[in-house]
């Protein structure tokens, strides 16, 4: 860790709707049930809770139990009473420059519209629906119009491909898929609808689809099946009343690569999703009442979920929301977004900022950038160097960087500073947020010292977590809650420093992380596997300058097949198809035999020093370079 500099917090920049004493951490971990429960106390009930955490068939926490509300009425209902109703709830700006401004009052109407429009084709309280959309408002206004009829939303990431899609649709067995014909991203159509009707052939639970009009491009329409969104909203009435939610119903799943391959379909439940990612979104980005805040992560993750959509709307705040790609049509798209909607806290992930290390500060000199306050960091470990940069290019030396820890799985922020209260140190992710409990703890369960490293763990229940693993919840307790005694067990490696501050190192099981992009080893292998010429496949994540880490394969072929960048370019597409290009391996290296230990295992550390270039891969024979005493 970066210790040598230290930033603290600095009051000019940081007197907003968060945090100005530090008495908050005393206070919080006194009587956490206090604190959230003065947390939840901030949206609006339907029917109080009867109790805030009931941990009676722990580790199947139950927060605010008996109580009763509805997260769209809190997004946006109750501030239609004050004077944000005509405030803008939604900036949207799409890949080739065309706007859309909606107001709270305007989002609602969108939102109670498209509930009815969802009910008039048979979307009932409890069903799920599938949502595979670009960034676009329809995104928001559909995920709020399910939460409204309680209907939970699936949400699929549109860089996923019909494999993927068709996994995660028959998973929570959906019955209504809202896509568009399309969406734009540097400068191309992503064929949405294509990939869609390629995953329904294997989808038997979906009955209908809403199809949205983004690009134009002539799609598939199946009649009887298909509808367009444009048609049912036009004729569909605006009054829709909201269904009072158990605090405990699920308000969505959203699928994540987990260890062992199959994707989980993360649930998160409305009372403490919300109370989360309301109380962090203000605490963490010192929210004041005329924000402008952009989350630039695609609402297809948790990041755009919880900080895109509920977040802010729960908060009232206006969320900024762009389509397309950073470079599109010039590096400077960010920065142009910036002055132009006067974005005061921009959160983003670090591999976008070495980008922008890559291409230079040439592209940022023209801007006016002066509205920025505030800048967070999400979703991998950001380097000391990396923070310094995003502090002095784009903060001016001004806006205090928030590191942000947290997962699909915590819903909401876990491990920040409070910016006006916390000192920075890059490099760090500081300490658990209020009322959150983490450590660093060796094989057995113990804590490790100060400046020691190990497994990161979570010790008390949080609001935001998930509620289960849909469909499986023995896999959710083998998953987070065996590992250690009394702990989530989170999956990252942490080390921490004599202040207490956290610095997260990364996975520790077979997961990997490209460019803030959550992938499974395991997932790319079997999608390999399912190819007619290979026989075997093995993935690594090898470091990447400006992605963190990026898809190394290593592919045994059958019988009969020779390795060829022929057959390298097919079986990259062939990952593509399956599971989308995020997942594309950068190279893939043909090998007659795995090397492997004693035992059977193939020695992935192995693979991994060849990828890296740290062995010589001497790929006719990895056997032997094993042999070689590495
Ligand atoms: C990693 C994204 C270092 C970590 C919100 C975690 C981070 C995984 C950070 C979750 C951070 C997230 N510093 N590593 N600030 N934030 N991670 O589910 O390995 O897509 O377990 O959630 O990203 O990824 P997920």
């Amino acid at each position: 860790m970066n210790e040598r500099q230290t930033f603290q917090p600095s009051p000019e920049t940081c007197s907003g709707a968060g945090v100005n004493d530090k008495a908050i951490y005393r206070e919080a971990a006194a009587d956490r049930e206090t604190f959230w429960a003065g947390q939840a106390g901030q949206l609006d009930w339907f029917k109080p809770w009867e109790q805030v955490l009931d941990e009676s068939n722990a580790p199947f926490y139950r927060w605010f139990a008996g109580g009763k509300l509805n997260a769209a009425y809190n997004c946006l209902d109750r501030h239609l009473k004050t004077e944000r109703k005509t405030k803008a709830a939604l900036i949207f700006e799409g890949e080739p420059g065309d706007q859309r401004v909606l107001t709270y009052q305007e989002l609602y109407r969108e939102v109670t519209k498209c509930a009815n429009v969802l009910k008039s084709m048979g979307v009932r309280r409890g069903d799920r629906v599938a949502v595979y959309l670009p960034m676009i408002p329809e995104l928001p206004v559909v995920m709020l119009a399910c939460a409204r009829i309680g209907a939970p939303h699936s949400v699929v990431f549109s860089g996923f491909g019909p494999g993927s899609l068709c996994d995660r649709i028959n998973d929570c067995r959906a019955k209504l898929v809202v896509t568009a014909d399309g969406g734009w991203r540097r400068g191309r159509i992503t064929p949405l609808k294509d990939n869609c009707d390629e995953a329904l052939a294997g989808c038997p639970s979906v009955e209908k689809v809403l199809l949205v009009r983004r690009t134009g491009k002539e799609v598939n329409f199946t009649a009887g099946r298909d509808y367009w969104y444009h048609d049912l909203m036009d004729g569909a009435p605006a009054a829709c009343p909201c269904e009072q939610m158990d605090a405990g119903d699920d308000l969505f799943i959203l699928y994540t690569s987990g260890p062992a391959g199959k994707p989980k379909g993360i649930v998160h439940s409305t009372g403490g999703y919300l109370t989360g990612v309301a109380a962090t979104h203000r605490m963490v980005f010192d929210l004041r009442d005329d924000d402008v805040f952009w989350c630039t992560a695609d609402i297809g993750w948790i990041t755009g979920h919880s900080y895109a959509v509920y977040g802010p709307l729960a908060n009232g705040c206006t969320s900024v929301l762009y389509e397309g790609g950073p470079d599109w049509p010039q590096p400077d798209r960010f920065w142009a977004l910036i002055e132009k909607y006067g974005v005061n806290i921009l959160y983003t992930v670090p591999t976008a900022i070495r980008s922008f290390m890559k291409w230079g500060t040439a592209w940022l000199e023209n801007y006016d950038l002066s509205s920025l306050r505030l800048l967070g960091s999400v979703g991998e470990p950001i380097n000391p160097e990396t923070w310094l940069w995003y502090h002095q290019h784009v903060g001016g030396g001004r806006c205090p960087v928030v590191d942000t820890w947290w997962q699909t799985e915590t819903g909401m922020i876990l491990i920040a500073p409070l910016p006006g209260v916390t000192p920075l140190k890059p490099g760090s992710v500081t300490v658990p947020v209020p009322g959150v409990e983490a450590a660093v703890v060796d094989n057995a369960g113990n804590p490790v010292p100060p400046c020691g490293g190990g497994y990161l763990v979570l010790k008390t229940p949080w609001p935001a977590m998930l509620s289960t693993i849909y469909g499986d919840p023995d896999r959710y307790v083998a998953q987070y809650w065996s590992r250690f005694e009394n702990a989530y067990f989170t999956g990252d490696g942490a080390r921490w420093d004599e202040d207490g501050y956290f610095q997260v190192m990364g996975r520790v099981d077979d997961i990997i992380n490209v460019g803030g992009h959550r992938l499974s080893t395991v997932e790319i292998e079997s999608a390999l596997a399912e190819h007619r010429t290979v026989a075997e496949a093995a993935v690594i994540g090898k470091s990447h300058k400006l992605k963190g880490q990026a898809v190394s394969a290593f592919v045994t072929l059958k019988e009969g097949f020779t390795g060829s960048p022929e057959l390298a370019a097919e079986l990259k597409t062939h990952v593509t198809r399956k599971i989308g290009a995020l997942a594309r391996p950068e190279d893939i290296f043909f090998t007659p035999e795995m090397p492997r230990t004693r035992s059977g295992k193939i020695m992935r550390r192995l693979l991994w020093e060849m990828a890296e270039g740290r062995v010589e891969a001497d790929l006719d024979g990895p056997v032997a370079a094993a042999r070689h005493g590495i």
